[in-house]
């Protein structure tokens, strides 16, 4: 929790440090400024005075890595990109090189992700994927704050799965979340042990901005109109339960034991939670009667403010 927190602090200057990092003076970088220069300043103790020595040097020992290397989308790195703030190769992650080949080869000469901290690891990928949409929330998101970094889902030089992922969704999911296997194997739920709906299909796992890492809509509504855009609206008359809390006032969103994923098991109950069946119409055996028989535009209506048909 200590890290994390430290962590934190760091954030306002964290862009600046890793931008400095990656443009920093290494030979094949064009001469800066002697003012630019002076902010260029070590992510990690130690990285000093190293020069960068390319990636062709590191291939010498290193020679299997570094063709697995050029066969993956992270080759782009020895190109220079407004992405890759420059074109180190190896040593856009792993730092400047030099020290560590005078040494032979001095693994402590050499910034390692086998052994760094999760938040020092997050930081060093995110110097180039920040700008990403998709990675933007991921100091924020309770991954990061749980200790999680990019590399407990992605290797970048152990596999050749798509989007570098260490194992499959959901299994890569399942691998911590083993609770939420349970959730998909009950009776009525979204298939995504069948992979008809994945996980990051409703959450992004590098943070949102909303709870839970839940995705929204361009539009900021609930990601499950993504795909059910008849129960969007807007409707001449709004149920609504609906638009101040969610379906989820209504709906288990992964699965569930009652049919259509209700958080009760008989419909009547889920509506008695918030109604009382008024008297007259809705007679003693309304109570056992399902209220979806009669209310059944129950998502809202353009014609009913009693959601009949
Ligand atoms: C002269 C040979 C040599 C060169 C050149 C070399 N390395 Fe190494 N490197 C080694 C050896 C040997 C080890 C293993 C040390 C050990 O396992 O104890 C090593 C270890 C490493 C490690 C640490 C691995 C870990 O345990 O996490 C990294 C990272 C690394 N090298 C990256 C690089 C990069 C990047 C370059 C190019 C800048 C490079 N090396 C160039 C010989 C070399
Ligand atoms: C995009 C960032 C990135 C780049 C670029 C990169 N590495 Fe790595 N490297 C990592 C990460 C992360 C690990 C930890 C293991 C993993 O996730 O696959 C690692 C681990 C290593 C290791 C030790 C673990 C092992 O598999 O033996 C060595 C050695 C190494 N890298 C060398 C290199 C060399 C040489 C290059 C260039 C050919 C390179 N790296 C380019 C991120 C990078
Ligand atoms: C020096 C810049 C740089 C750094 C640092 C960097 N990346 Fe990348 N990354 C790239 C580039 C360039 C690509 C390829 C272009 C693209 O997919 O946008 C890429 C692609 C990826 C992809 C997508 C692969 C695909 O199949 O689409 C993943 C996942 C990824 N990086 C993860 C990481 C992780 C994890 C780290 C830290 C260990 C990291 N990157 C560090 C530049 C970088
Ligand atoms: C909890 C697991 C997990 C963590 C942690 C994680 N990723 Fe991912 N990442 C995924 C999965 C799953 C996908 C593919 C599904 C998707 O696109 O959302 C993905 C996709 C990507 C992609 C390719 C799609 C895109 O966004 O362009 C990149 C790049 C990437 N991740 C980078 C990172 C970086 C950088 C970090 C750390 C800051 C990170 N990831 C942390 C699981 C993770
Ligand atoms: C159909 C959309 C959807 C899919 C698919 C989905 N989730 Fe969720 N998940 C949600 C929503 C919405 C919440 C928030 C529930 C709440 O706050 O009441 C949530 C909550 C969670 C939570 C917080 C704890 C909990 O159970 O409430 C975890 C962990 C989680 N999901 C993991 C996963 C994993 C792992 C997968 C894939 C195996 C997955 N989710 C697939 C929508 C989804
Ligand atoms: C390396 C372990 C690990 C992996 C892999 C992993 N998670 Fe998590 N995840 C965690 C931890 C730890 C937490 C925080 C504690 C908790 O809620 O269980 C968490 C929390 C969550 C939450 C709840 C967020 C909140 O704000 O409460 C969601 C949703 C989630 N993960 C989704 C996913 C999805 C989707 C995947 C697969 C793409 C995934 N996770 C993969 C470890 C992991
Ligand atoms: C990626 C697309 C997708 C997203 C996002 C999605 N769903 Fe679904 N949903 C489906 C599919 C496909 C089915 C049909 C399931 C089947 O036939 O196995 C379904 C089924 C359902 C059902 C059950 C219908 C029945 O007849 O039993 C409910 C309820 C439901 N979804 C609610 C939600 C909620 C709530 C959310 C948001 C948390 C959501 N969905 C997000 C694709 C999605
Ligand atoms: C006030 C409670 C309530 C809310 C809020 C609610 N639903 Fe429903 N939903 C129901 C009930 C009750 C049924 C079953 C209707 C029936 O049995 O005829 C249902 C059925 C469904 C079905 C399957 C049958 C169909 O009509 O297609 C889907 C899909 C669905 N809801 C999605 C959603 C989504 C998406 C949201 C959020 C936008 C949502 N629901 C919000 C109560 C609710
Ligand atoms: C989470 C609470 C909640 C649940 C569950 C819920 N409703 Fe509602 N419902 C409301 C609210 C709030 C209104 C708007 C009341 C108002 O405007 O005075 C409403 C309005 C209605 C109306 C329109 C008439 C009126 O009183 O305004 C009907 C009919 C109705 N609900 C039926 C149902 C049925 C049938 C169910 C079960 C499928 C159900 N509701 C479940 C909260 C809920
Ligand atoms: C047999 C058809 C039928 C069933 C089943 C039914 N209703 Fe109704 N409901 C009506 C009619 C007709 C009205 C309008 C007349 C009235 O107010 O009595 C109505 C009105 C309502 C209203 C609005 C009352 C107001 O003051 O405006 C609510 C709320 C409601 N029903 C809830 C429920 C609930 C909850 C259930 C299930 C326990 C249910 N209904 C079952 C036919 C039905």
């Amino acid at each position: 929790m200590q890290c994390l927190s430290s962590f934190k602090r760091l954030g306002g200057g964290l862009a600046l440090a890793i931008f400095v990092l990656f443009s920093s003076n290494g030979l094949a970088a064009p001469p800066k400024p002697a003012k630019e220069q002076a902010k260029v300043a070590p992510t990690s103790a130690g990285e000093a005075g190293r020069q960068y020595v390319g990636s062709q040097t590191c291939k010498a020992c290193h020679e299997k890595i570094y063709d697995d290397f050029m066969a993956s989308p992270h080759w782009l790195t020895t190109k220079e990109t407004r992405m890759t703030h420059g074109a180190q190769g190896c040593e856009s992650c792993h730092g400047p090189g030099s020290a560590h080949v005078a040494g032979g080869g001095d693994p402590s000469k050499i910034f390692r992700f086998t052994t760094a901290r999760p938040d020092e690891i997050s930081r060093r990928c995110l110097g180039c994927h920040q700008a990403g949409v998709e990675q933007r929330q991921f100091i924020r998101s309770t991954h990061n704050e749980s200790g999680i970094a990019c590399t407990s889902c992605h290797s970048i030089h152990g596999t050749h799965l798509e989007y570098l992922l260490r194992s499959k969704e959901p299994d890569l999911c399942f691998s911590c979340h083993a609770e939420q296997r349970a959730d998909f194997q009950k009776p009525f739920r979204h298939r995504v042990l069948e992979g008809l709906v994945r996980c990051s299909d409703c959450h992004n796992e590098h943070g949102t901005r909303a709870e839970r890492q839940v995705r929204s809509m361009p539009d900021a509504s609930l990601v499950c109109l993504k795909c059910h855009s008849g129960k969007r609206g807007p409707f001449v008359f709004e149920h609504n339960a609906e638009s101040t809390e969610g379906c989820m006032v209504c709906h288990s969103p992964h699965g569930s034991t009652n049919p259509r994923m209700l958080i009760t098991a008989r419909v009547n109950s889920l509506c008695l939670q918030c109604h009382a069946a008024p008297a007259g119409t809705h007679n003693q055996n309304s109570k056992s009667q399902d209220c979806t028989l009669c209310h059944s535009q129950i998502h809202g209506s353009n014609l009913s403010d009693l959601f009949f048909k």
